[in-house]
């Protein structure tokens, strides 16, 4: 089978499933954002809308569907963090993707300088201030200025087609 036997016939308007489908191909890494500085009152999701928007000021976005549970509380603070999730860290990946009462049961967490919950062994720590926050369809879109950082020399979880693996999976 060639390339061009794959290629199926764009459809329009493009159905939610099928877009999920294709967005699906595009490999990212894993991040859980978390908020919140008291022990009772704090929330992670884990997400891979993330990306970097401006270097000078150091900007970052993601984006968080409106149904989400979590979402008042990223709009209560003013501060979250973006933890970049390690190859060993699926199960932390699995377990901030679904809704929980307490989702942070068992799992370390180190407390960031603004407060904010870190998770521990992930491969980077992005703390950061809500900078703006815009519409995106049935996400909100959540750009962070960077207050601080910290990065640690670990192999990075990667997320491709409905799978997660370790980028040494990937050099095989
Ligand atoms: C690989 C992966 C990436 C995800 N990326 C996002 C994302 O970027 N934004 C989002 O709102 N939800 C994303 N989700 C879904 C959320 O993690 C999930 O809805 C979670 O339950 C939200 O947390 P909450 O239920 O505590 O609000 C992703 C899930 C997976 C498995």
């Amino acid at each position: 089978m060639n390339a061009m036997t794959e290629i199926t016939a764009p459809t329009s308007p493009v159905d939610p499933a099928t877009f999920r489908e294709v967005m699906g191909r595009f490999a990212t890494g894993i991040t859980v954002m978390t908020v919140g500085t008291q022990p009772d009152k704090r929330a992670g999701v884990t997400a891979n809308s993330f990306n970097t928007v401006s270097l000078d000021p150091p900007l970052i976005l993601w984006s968080l569907a409106l149904k989400a549970p979590s979402l008042p509380l990223f709009r209560e603070h003013d501060t979250f963090a973006v933890n970049i999730l390690a190859a060993h860290q699926k199960d932390v990946a699995l377990r901030f993707a679904r809704p929980a009462d307490d989702k942070f049961a068992g799992i370390e967490t180190l407390e960031g300088a603004h407060g904010v919950p870190l998770i521990a062994g992930a491969m980077a720590h992005i703390e950061c201030r809500i900078a703006h926050r815009y519409p995106g369809g049935d996400h909100e879109i959540i750009v962070g200025e960077v207050l601080n950082t910290a990065h640690f020399d670990r192999e990075p979880l990667v997320f491709h087609s409905g799978s997660f693996c370790g980028i040494r999976d990937l050099e095989q």
